[in-house]
């Protein structure tokens, strides 16, 4: 695969496994095992059951008729918000569960920003009857709260971030922290394609269940695989580079990746990455990051909790340097106006981190004849409450 990651981990200048020495064992061990694992006809064959028994893939790739009137294009949205538990995390959870099961793992740790992945995790270690603890921000935990009730009542702990932003960069830090004390019998299952190699590359092969289907649905629906645009809103960048991945190659497809600005990207008040941040090591990879001139992370800030991070997976900081694909921004006002219009005119409630992807539809020039499709990635019952108050109802 042309923008695939090389045998050692990078992709162009990005990648690696940049970690501390206690680490090493863990992460070289899943280096080793990761690809025979996955490959593996009986993984697959139960990988695939679950996607389609227990998530209920495929998911819908729907053709929104008033969308399609308002922008003069054909507008799709593949509907990740209808998977069980409500966004793409699970796709990359039950991969990752099934791998943990394999390493004869007895623990799962993971960070959540949103709470989807954190719900996922939760979720498919109570499905295989595994300990689960999970780390979060204090700040998403109190902006998230129907999430951490999720999360108890599936039987996982939930351990508050309260150090720096209290965000999912803070959760993220704790996470490894785990990691590092319990290096034998526990598998931190990380939920975005980032982190050091192999998991951008892992994460980004679960999360392509979302280019494939897509590929065979647009047959069906325009006669094509191919579309003119793929969207999609970039936390780490899991649901872009699983919306992206089986059309990277296909050079003619333009690829639009849409960071959060908050409250504006020069405000002070911001997670638009690609926009503010340099080159650097970010949570054990090479990638892009906001940071101050002496090295220090910047602390980001979004409205929505899942792209409230200062980083990118280094395969994006890759896309983005060798323009594969276009990287955006929207800001907070942006996306909760795109939330709300897309409510009202498609009967469809989306996750505040989809409504950037679709927030960015108002900013584009589309031929009538134009096959556009966006990840929506997540429902948006979470945030209610966010919404409820900043409308004011
Ligand atoms: C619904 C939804 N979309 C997008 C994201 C951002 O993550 P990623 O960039 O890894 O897809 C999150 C993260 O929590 C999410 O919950």
């Amino acid at each position: 695969m042309k923008y695939g990651v090389n045998e050692h981990g990078y992709y162009g200048d990005f990648g690696g496994a940049y970690i501390p020495e206690m680490l090493y064992p863990n992460v070289e061990e899943l280096r080793q095992q990761y690809l025979n694992i996955i490959n593996d006809p009986d993984f697959k064959a139960e990988f695939d059951d679950l996607l389609k028994n227990y998530v209920g893939r495929p998911s819908p790739l729907y053709h929104a008729k008033r969308y399609s009137e308002k922008y003069g294009a054909n507008i799709f949205f593949k509907r990740e918000d209808l998977n069980h538990t409500g966004s793409h995390k699970i796709n990359n959870a039950i991969g990752q569960i099934l791998l943990a099961k394999r390493l004869g793992k007895k623990r799962i740790i993971a960070e959540t920003g949103a709470g989807q992945h954190g719900v996922a995790t939760a979720t498919v270690c109570a499905l295989m009857g595994i300990e689960c603890v999970v780390y979060m921000g204090e700040i998403d935990m109190a902006r998230q709260a129907p999430n951490v009730s999720r999360m108890k009542m599936l039987g996982a702990t939930v351990r508050p971030a309260s150090s720096g932003s209290k965000t999912l960069k803070d959760a993220t830090n704790e996470a490894l922290r785990d990691w590092i004390a319990n290096p034998v019998d526990t598998h931190y299952i990380i939920g975005s394609v980032v982190g050091p190699y192999p998991y951008p590359d892992m994460v980004a092969r679960f999360q392509s269940i979302i280019s494939e289907e897509t590929k065979k649905q647009l047959v069906e629906h325009t006669g094509k695989e191919l579309p003119e645009y793929v969207l999609a809103c970039v936390g780490g960048g899991s649901n872009a580079m699983g919306m992206f991945y089986h059309f990277l190659d296909n050079e003619q497809v333009k690829l639009v990746a849409v960071e959060a600005a908050g409250k504006g990207v020069d405000s002070g008040h911001s997670a638009a990455t690609t926009f503010l941040g340099h080159e650097g090591v970010l949570h054990g990879s090479r990638t892009i990051l906001m940071q101050t001139p002496d090295g220090q992370v910047v602390e980001p800030y979004s409205i929505s909790a899942g792209l409230d991070y200062p980083g990118i997976g280094p395969q994006h900081a890759y896309l983005y340097k060798i323009n594969r694909a276009q990287y955006v921004s929207v800001t907070d006002d942006e996306a909760m106006k795109a939330g709300l219009l897309c409510s009202q005119m498609e009967g469809i409630i989306p996750a505040i981190e989809s409504s950037h992807a679709l927030a960015q539809l108002e900013k584009m020039k589309f031929n009538l004849t134009d096959n556009v499709v966006i990840c929506l990635s997540g429902r948006g019952d979470k945030d209610l409450d966010t919404f409820i108050k900043y409308f004011n109802y």
